[in-house]
């Protein structure tokens, strides 16, 4: 049974729906395929496919110059590569990366579904073309990239946001994809996801400890940077439960296998006391109705008290609340027409409150007495970026997420 449950502000939004655009990508990719199938003389070169397509398709925003002043107005400018202005990596790769999976929550399109890698990879190169030439950096060296294998490193982090505080021990982890991750490591808290390249071994403290410089471009941020625990207890006093107590983590391994990064942490008390083993396992997520991040928490560990686990969200306005057979959501407007979509899902037992506007607790009862150490209960928590949201959209997102998490 789907239920919606349509909250206060529950006008339906109107957005075009992303198919339009899909359907009109289409068409102009399929304008293409025939112009190269009609006139491509064989001698013609992989950089005229590219300037090309370049014009058709690219030009319109990004100007013919690659200069950002197409014709297209838009509220947020195109990216000027004339003045070699990538925050997604300047390299042939990267380049190739944003062009097929665009920049979500920009006007920035994906190119994936409808073009050929060989033309995309002719498209990158030509980009690459109007960029001013480079020195090769000799700081190579310092540059940590994701390639095959996902990363897992530590270290210092500067502020993610401008109101946010500098963390002497934090970690990121980096997905082959494109898609890292950035944590403060005292209690384990997602500070923000980025996209583009991973990081640059830094040293911005003077003091010549290892830092991260993260170099992605920031897709979402945890509650302006300075985000609630990840984890809490409920404890019980005098027959009441009041307020929750943050708990700190203990980072116990970082794993990367092909198959993507995870690490696991033990939750503890100030007093050092145990009361949750959590495996955090990191997944980027594409569907149909946009691209995010799932965190995948295996919980052990009996507990006398409920355990809330929290996952945080970027500032906007809720403009809806899901219940599906499976999972809880939210969905935020962060400006015209883009929305944030944070889901959850959890074992039978566990609740989360009836309304959060920042972000999803899942609070997980007290484990029963018969209950062993290492049986463990799976907490999902999803975030993703949508162009346009429609409530109808429900039972499709709701597919779309287990084929997705591939189940
Ligand atoms: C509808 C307008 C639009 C079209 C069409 C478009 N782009 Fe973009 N593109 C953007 C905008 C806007 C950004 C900047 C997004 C942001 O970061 O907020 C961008 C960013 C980029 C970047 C990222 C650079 C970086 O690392 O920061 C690349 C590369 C790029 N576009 C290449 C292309 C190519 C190649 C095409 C054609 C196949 C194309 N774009 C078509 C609007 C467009």
């Amino acid at each position: 049974m789907l239920r919606i449950h349509t909250g206060r502000n529950m006008s339906r939004i109107h957005s075009p729906p992303p198919s339009t655009r899909w359907a009109l990508l289409l068409i102009v990719g399929a304008c293409v395929g025939i112009l190269f199938d009609t006139s491509t003389a064989s001698a013609q070169t992989d950089s005229d496919e590219g300037a090309a397509a370049y014009a058709t398709m690219c030009a319109r925003c990004h100007g013919l110059t690659g200069d950002g002043r197409g014709p297209e107005v838009l509220d947020r400018p195109a990216r000027d590569f004339t003045a070699s202005g990538f925050s997604f990596g300047n390299t042939e790769e990267a380049i190739a990366r944003t062009i097929r999976h665009g920049i979500p929550g920009s006007p920035m399109p994906a190119f994936g579904e409808t073009l050929s890698p060989e033309l995309i990879d002719a498209l990158a190169l030509h980009v690459r073309s109007l960029t001013p030439e480079t020195e090769e950096p000799d700081e190579a060296e310092t540059i940590l990239t994701v390639r095959e294998h996902p990363l897992a490193v530590r270290g210092g982090l500067p502020p993610i946001a401008a109101n946010a505080a500098a963390h002497v021990r934090g970690m990121m982890l980096g997905l082959p994809g494109g898609i890292s991750f950035e944590y403060r490591v005292p209690d384990l808290v997602l500070l923000g996801v980025r996209a583009g390249d991973f990081a640059r071994r830094a040293d911005w403290t003077g003091r010549g400890g290892a830092s991260l410089e993260p170099l992605g471009k920031l897709l979402w941020l945890n509650e302006q940077g300075t985000p609630r625990p990840a984890a809490s207890i409920w404890p019980e006093e005098n027959g009441e439960r009041s307020k929750s107590a943050p708990l700190m983590a203990q980072l116990r391994a970082t794993r990367t296998p092909l198959s993507g990064a995870s690490f696991s942490w033990d939750a503890v008390q100030d007093d050092g006391t145990l009361v949750a083993h959590i495996d955090e396992q990191l997944r980027a997520i594409h569907t149909p109705f946009g691209s995010g991040f799932a965190r995948i928490l295996g919980v052990t560990g009996p507990r006398s008290e409920p355990l809330v686990l929290h996952h945080g969200s970027s500032a906007g306005t809720p403009v809806d609340r899901l219940t599906m057979n499976s999972w809880d959501g939210l969905v935020v407007e962060q400006e015209e027409g883009a929305f944030e979509i944070t889901l959850a899902r959890s074992a039978p037992g566990a609740w989360s409150p009836p309304d959060t506007p920042e972000g999803f607790s899942i609070t997980l009862p007290p484990t029963a007495e018969h209950m062993t150490d290492n049986q463990e209960t799976t907490v999902v928590f999803i975030t993703l970026l949508v162009d346009g949201w429609n409530p109808d959209d429900q039972e499709a997102l709701q597919t779309s997420l287990d084929v997705a998490l591939g189940r």
